[in-house]
């Protein structure tokens, strides 16, 4: 047994040696293949000796289990955000400013990239992860431990001999490298998903999924640059904080510089202009930090943001390339907009080939034509856009772009609303209409609807199987599947998808009907103020204005949404395939269980802990994740764990599942 014991603990120790070189130095000693030896060694050690594991150990950071939702916890200090600046006058003001404040004090900088990530707070006690939280608003965020633990680069454990280990908080990005992202977004496309807009989109998506075995598949980074060490560290500078975070394991980025006045700072961040391109990730800026951590005590902060650091951005970076043809897309409303082709050309961090034109009026005002060299720019959006024609280089050959009079993709005629500057396509059969609104049905913030990415649109509207969003709850599989539309396992995967989206709620059914204005938030407020699909299609304009959020323009076109036969007509189609028009009763107020504390423990035969979570949450419960003297009730399933010896010693009143079911039933009569 000791035997065995020792063995474990030397394969964990090699493993863990290992897993830093590889992750956090980028110097790997052995190959891949012979780490995998040890960790099965270790794992069938293991798998022996189940008593012997412990949550440090490399073969524990993922868990076999799903999730159930996020819950949110506040942060101990508000995670705030930084001010920017775009200027090296700007950087000077900051200085300027810190200077009133400390006069005669003696600055000194540390500058670190500003990795475009996300950012994250992770807890360590007594040595060991125990817990990760997402910023979120800044004030408190989504403990999403799991996902976090999934990162290989973030150690589970550390030295807890060093002084600095007893009780600590570290704050980091989590990003993903570029080459990863495109990976995951071939990989996403082949299955029919949306593509993720830019690695940071990726990496926020990836610390959110409730399986953090996929997470851990998604090879996310994170580089550490703040830690919050007890006095007995004896850490009183950021380059020091840096150092003690490097040498407890944690990656912290090692482009940094420490200057020891604002013209050093300038001239570290003049080098990074240039070669932050050749990163293998994204930087959005640079962050200046007082580096004396007493001298930022002195300064404070903000309500918003610290007064001893700031960002700085780069100005948006500019390429030149050659338009090689205007296309004209057809939006979700009928929108039609211009687009450039481009020559393909590298800039910040991709290559580019499309930039939007905005509309009619944008082309004629900046005088584009087919074949002229420009200039474009990527600016905070996603979407790079067309800055300036290099008039210089026109030889003549170049085409006036004539805006078509018809729809590009369905020949009907187009109209300009007045007070526009879009023109639309006035057929809302149009094809491509139908693709964008059954995007929009099936993203996120609407129906959520898995496995319902744009190519399996695009091949189930050109196959003329879907019409309108309602079709899609009637799709015959077998024929997708013999239409060779899809795989019979993902036409299984959508039918599953769809089956569950049924459930999505009156909120994300309103906002997924792409009514004109109506956002998501509009989407939550008409859902609170008529509490189902017919009482909002009966509203009259003058009801809804007097709705405190919703003004005219979004009155006006709900009224005139709701008196579209055809909408109606999707409307009820949609009403007959199952879906929910109703929102849940209940008013926040009076909700049965509200304030209530439960937390589950076994494993239950009637529902899943997450659709016991969700079932409570909508009943006002709170749903926790360990017994403590507030918790009004422990329910239990089948082989019930040490929490029910916990909650025995204080006094929780523990719940069968029946009871549970009873409650739940009662709260709903
Ligand atoms: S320091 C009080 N250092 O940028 C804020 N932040 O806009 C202290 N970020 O929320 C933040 N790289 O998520 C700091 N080297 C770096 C950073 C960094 C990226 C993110 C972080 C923060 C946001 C602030």
């Amino acid at each position: 047994m000791q035997k065995i014991q020792q063995q474990i603990l030397e394969l964990r120790k090699k493993l863990h040696y290992h897993n830093r070189r590889y992750y956090v130095d980028d110097a790997p000693e052995i190959s891949d293949y012979e780490y995998d030896q040890l960790y099965k060694e270790l794992q069938a050690l293991e798998a022996g000796h189940p008593e012997l594991i412990t949550p440090d150990s490399p073969t524990q950071r993922v868990g076999d289990k799903p999730a159930g939702q996020f819950l949110t916890v506040p942060h101990a200090k508000p995670m705030l955000s930084l001010e920017n600046t775009y200027s090296e006058g700007e950087l000077r003001d900051f200085e300027a400013r810190i200077k009133k404040l400390l006069p005669g004090e003696d600055l000194e900088y540390v500058v670190e990239l500003k990795i475009d990530g996300v950012g994250i707070s992770v807890v360590y006690e007594n040595g060991l992860m125990a817990r990760g939280v997402t910023r979120g608003d800044g004030f408190s965020g989504e403990e999403i431990t799991q996902n976090i633990r999934a990162i290989r680069s973030i150690p589970l454990s550390v030295d807890s001999a060093d002084p600095a280990a007893g009780a600590f908080e570290v704050r980091g990005e989590v990003y993903i490298h570029r080459k990863e992202f495109e990976r995951i977004n071939l990989e996403r496309e082949e299955n029919g998903e949306a593509a993720f807009a830019n690695p940071r989109n990726a990496a926020a998506g990836s610390l959110r999924l409730l399986d953090s075995r996929v997470t851990a598949s998604r090879n996310l980074r994170a580089f550490f640059y703040y830690a919050d060490f007890p006095p007995e560290a004896g850490i009183t500078t950021q380059d020091q904080a840096l150092a003690k975070l490097d040498a407890l394991g944690f990656k912290t980025n090692p482009n940094r510089a420490r200057c020891r006045d604002m013209e050093e700072v300038l001239a570290f961040i003049r080098h990074w202009e240039g070669k932050r391109d050749g990163l293998d990730y994204d930087v959005d800026g640079m962050v200046v930090k007082v580096n004396r951590l007493d001298l930022r005590e002195r300064l404070g902060s903000t309500s918003k943001s610290p007064r001893w650091a700031v960002a700085f951005k780069y100005p948006a970076q500019q390429a030149a390339t050659r338009i090689k043809d205007i296309v004209v897309q057809v939006g979700r409303t009928g929108t039609l907009t211009p687009v450039a082709e481009l020559e393909p050309v590298f800039l910040s961090g991709s290559t580019i080939s499309r930039a939007t034109l905005h509309n009619e009026e944008e082309v004629a005002r900046k005088d584009i034509r087919v074949g002229d060299h420009v200039f474009i720019e990527k600016g905070g959006e996603i979407i790079p856009k067309v800055i300036k024609v290099i008039l210089e280089k026109r030889t003549g050959e170049e085409l006036l772009f004539q805006f078509p009079a018809e729809c590009p993709e369905c020949g009907a005629s187009t109209y300009k609303p007045e007070g526009e500057v879009a023109r639309r396509c006035s057929n809302s059969a149009c094809p491509a209409q139908l693709k964008e609104r059954l995007r929009h049905f099936a993203s996120r913030a609407a129906m959520d609807i898995d496995h319902l990415g744009p190519s399996i649109i695009d091949k189930l509207v050109d196959a003329g199987m879907v019409r309108d969003a309602a079709d899609l709850y009637s799709l015959d599989y077998q024929r997708v599947a013999s239409f060779d539309l899809m795989g019979e396992k993902s036409a299984r995967n959508l039918g599953e998808a769809m089956e569950k989206s049924k459930g999505a709620g009156l909120k994300r059914l309103i906002f997924s009907l792409g009514i004109r204005f109506v956002g998501a938030r509009a989407a939550e407020i008409l859902s609170e103020h008529f509490d189902s699909m017919d009482k909002l299609a009966e509203a009259r304009e003058e009801d809804l204005e007097s709705i405190h959020e919703i003004g005219p323009k979004i009155a006006r076109s709900v009224v005139l949404f709701f008196r579209q036969e055809e909408n109606l007509k999707v409307i009820s189609k949609l009403k007959e395939a199952g879906i929910r028009m109703e929102a849940v009763k209940q008013e926040r107020g009076q909700l049965p269980l509200k304030g209530k504390q439960f937390v589950l423990t076994g494993t239950l035969s009637s529902m899943t802990r997450n659709e016991a979570k969700e079932k409570l949450a909508r009943l006002g419960g709170r749903v926790m994740s360990s017994v403590t003297a507030k918790t009004d009730f422990l329910v239990c399933g089948e082989e019930p764990g040490s929490k029910l010896k916990k909650a025995r010693e204080l006094n929780v009143r523990a719940l069968e599942e029946k009871e549970l079911l009873e409650m739940i039933g009662e709260a709903l009569s």
